[in-house]
C-alpha cells in the first residue's frame, strides 16, 4: 500500500478527514509535520500541545475519583440520573472533588505555571492557584481526534448556575465543535441527532442511540453545522421542548438548510428533553420519533399554527397566506405537491384552497413584474410612436392565416368556434380574419382572388402576399392547427385563471359565489394540466 493509500484508508477508518489522518500518521512515525517556520507560531504550538496533555490528565484524574469514597454524593447523583459504568467510561465523566487541587498534581506532572493557566482548569488568585471545577460532575469535551479540549461541570443540586464551562482559549472553540462528535462518529453514520445537553448525548447513547452530539447550550453555529454536514447526509434536530428550545430549533435550522443540509425537527410530547423522554418512553418510542421528524417548512407551519386559531375567519386567511407563502418557497413540483396533501390532510383544509392561494400569490407577483414591464413599454412607444407586438405572437397569427388559405373551408369549420378574429393582437390580422370568416361564412369557399378583397388597402396587400410567400415549414396541417387551437385554449383558460383570482381577490363577493368560482377556478387548473 502507498503512502496515500495509508492516509486514505485512516481517514475512512477514523472517519476524520485527510489533514487529520496525515496528522495521526505523523504521530504514530514521531514526525513533527511542517508548522509554520515562525518562531511565535511553533511557541504557541507547543504550549497547544501542553494544554492538550494537561487536559487529559485532569479528565483522567477527575474520572478516577468519581470512583473514589470521598466521592460518595457524586456516586449517589450518577445513580440518580441512570448512568451505567460504560457510558461513564465512555465520555470520561468524573467528579471534581469539593477540595480538588489540580495544581498540585499538574506541577507534580511537570507543567509550568503559565501551561496551566492556559489551560483554564486553574485560575490564579493573588497568590493563590485555584481550582474551576470544584464539587461538581464533569463532563469533558473532545474533539473528532479524541483530544481533550474543555469541560463542563455540573452541579449535584439545584443550585446556580446549573453548569460551569471551560471558556474559550487556546485548543478550544466552542463554535467549532460538537459535544460527543468523538463518540458519535464510531456509530453508522446516516443521520446524526442534535441535542442541547451533555445529559442527552450520554443518556440517549446508552440506550443504544449513538448518533448524538450535543450544541451544549449555545446557538448552532455555521461552522458546527459544516461539521455536522461533513460526518452525516441527515441532521436531526433534537432541542428541548419549552420556549427556548424551540426557538434554537428555528435558527439551527435556517442555518443548516442554508448549508444545504437534509435537516428534520423531531416533534416531543411528554417530556422537556431527549434525557427524560429515552427515560421515561424507552430508545423504541425515541427511534420511532427520529423516523417521524419533520422538515423546516412543517416545522414552520407547525410554529404558525400555534398562535392561530383556525375556526375564526381571519385567522385561517392568514394560515392559508403562509402556508401558500412556504410552500411556494419549494421549487421541485413534485415535493410541493407531497407537501400540500400533507398539510390538506393534518390540517383539514382543501388542496385546492391551498393551491387557489398559491395562485394568488404567484398571480399577485406577476402582476408586479406586468406593471413595471408595462411602464417600461409605454416609454418606449412614446419614442418609437408605435406599439410592439412580440415577434413570436405575429408569426403565429401569420401561421394561423396561411394555413386557412391553404385548407379554406375545411380549417375554417376546425377553427371558427375557438378562435375568433377579436383574438388577434395585430389589428391588420383582425381585419383580415374578419373578412375571411365572413367570406366563408357566406359560403364563399372560392377564395382564389383574396388580395381582390384588400384591393383598397395596400398594408393587408402587403402582409398577406407576404404570409402567402412565406414557408412555415408545415408537414402536418392537421397537427399544426391542432397545436394552434391547443394554445389559444391555453391562453384563454389562463386569462380566465387570472380573472377568477382576480375577482376572488379584490371584490366584495357573496360566500355562494365565491364556491362558484372556486370550483370553476378549480376546473380551470384541471383543464390546462390537461393541456399541458
Ligand atoms: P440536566 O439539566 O442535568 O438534564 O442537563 P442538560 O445537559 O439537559 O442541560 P440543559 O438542557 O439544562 O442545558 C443544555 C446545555 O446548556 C447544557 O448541557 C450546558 O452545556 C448548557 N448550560 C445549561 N445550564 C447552563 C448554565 O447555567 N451555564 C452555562 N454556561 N451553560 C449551561
Ligand atoms: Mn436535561
Amino acid at each position: 500500500m502507498q503512502d496515500g493509500n495509508v492516509i486514505h484508508f485512516i481517514s475512512k477508518i477514523e472517519n476524520i478527514d485527510f489533514k487529520e489522518s496525515l496528522e495521526i500518521l505523523a504521530e504514530k512515525a514521531g514526525i513533527t509535520l511542517p508548522v509554520l517556520e515562525n518562531g511565535i507560531d511553533n511557541k504557541k504550538q507547543l504550549l497547544k500541545e501542553k494544554v492538550y496533555e494537561i487536559n487529559k490528565e485532569a479528565a483522567l484524574y477527575y474520572h478516577q475519583t468519581l470512583y473514589k469514597d470521598i466521592s460518595k454524593s457524586a456516586q449517589e447523583y450518577v445513580k440518580k440520573r441512570k448512568l451505567d459504568n460504560k457510558t461513564l467510561k465512555a465520555y470520561t465523566i468524573g467528579y471534581a472533588p469539593i477540595n480538588s487541587n489540580l495544581y498540585k498534581i499538574l506541577k507534580e506532572k511537570g507543567f509550568t505555571d503559565e501551561e496551566i493557566l492556559a489551560s483554564d482548569l486553574v485560575n490564579k488568585v493573588g497568590n493563590n492557584f485555584v481550582d474551576r471545577f470544584k464539587n461538581r460532575l464533569i463532563f469533558p469535551i473532545q474533539d473528532v481526534r479524541n483530544r481533550y479540549i474543555a469541560f463542563g461541570g455540573r452541579v449535584l443540586d439545584n443550585s446556580l448556575p446549573k453548569y460551569i464551562n471551560s471558556p474559550e482559549n487556546i485548543v478550544y472553540s466552542k463554535a467549532r465543535n460538537l459535544y460527543g462528535l468523538n463518540v458519535a462518529k464510531n456509530s453508522k453514520l446516516e443521520k446524526l441527532i442534535i441535542v442541547e445537553g451533555y445529559m442527552d448525548v450520554v443518556s440517549l447513547h446508552q440506550r443504544g442511540i449513538e448518533n448524538v452530539v450535543a450544541s451544549c447550550g449555545t446557538a448552532l453555529t455555521e461552522a458546527q453545522g459544516r461539521l455536522l454536514r461533513k460526518y452525516a447526509e441527515k441532521v436531526i434536530i433534537s432541542y428541548d421542548s419549552d420556549a427556548a428550545g424551540q426557538a434554537a430549533t428555528l435558527r439551527g435550522l435556517e442555518i443548516l438548510t442554508n448549508l444545504g443540509c437534509d435537516i428534520r425537527v423531531l416533534q416531543m410530547d411528554g417530556a422537556k428533553d431527549p434525557d427524560e423522554y429515552v427515560i421515561k418512553y424507552g430508545n423504541a418510542r425515541f427511534e420511532n420519533l427520529v423516523e417521524k421528524a419533520i422538515s423546516l417548512i412543517e416545522f414552520k407551519i407547525k410554529v404558525l399554527k400555534k398562535d392561530l386559531d383556525l375556526n375564526n375567519v381571519n385567522d385561517k386567511i392568514k394560515f392559508l397566506n403562509e402556508i401558500a407563502k412556504l410552500v411556494s418557497t419549494i421549487d421541485n413540483r413534485m415535493e410541493q405537491e407531497v407537501y400540500i396533501d400533507k398539510i390538506s390532510r393534518e390540517y383539514d383544509i382543501s388542496k385546492e384552497a391551498i393551491y387557489a392561494e398559491i395562485n394568488k400569490l404567484n398571480y399577485s407577483k406577476n402582476q408586479g413584474k406586468k406593471i413595471l414591464e408595462n411602464n417600461y413599454r409605454s416609454s418606449t412607444i412614446i419614442k418609437k410612436k408605435e406599439v410592439t407586438l412580440p415577434e413570436t405572437l405575429v408569426k403565429r397569427e401569420n401561421m394561423i392565416i396561411g394555413i386557412l388559405l391553404n385548407g379554406k373551408t375545411k380549417v375554417y369549420e376546425k377553427i371558427k368556434d375557438i378562435l375568433l378574429p377579436e383574438d388577434f393582437k395585430k389589428e391588420e390580422n383582425k381585419k383580415i380574419m374578419q373578412k375571411l370568416y365572413e367570406e366563408f361564412e357566406k359560403g364563399n369557399s372560392n377564395i382564389n382572388n383574396i388580395l381582390e378583397i384588400f384591393n383598397d388597402n395596400e398594408e393587408i396587400i402587403s402582409i398577406l402576399t407576404g404570409i402567402m410567400a412565406d414557408d412555415y415549414e408545415i408537414k402536418d396541417d392537421k397537427k399544426a392547427i391542432e397545436d394552434l387551437i391547443n394554445n389559444y385554449k391555453k391562453e384563454k383558460l389562463i386569462s380566465r385563471k387570472k380573472e377568477i383570482i382576480d375577482i376572488l381577490n379584490n371584490e366584495n363577493i357573496d360566500k355562494q359565489k365565491v364556491i362558484n368560482l372556486e370550483k370553476e377556478l378549480h376546473d380551470v387548473i384541471i383543464e390546462l394540466a390537461q393541456i399541458k
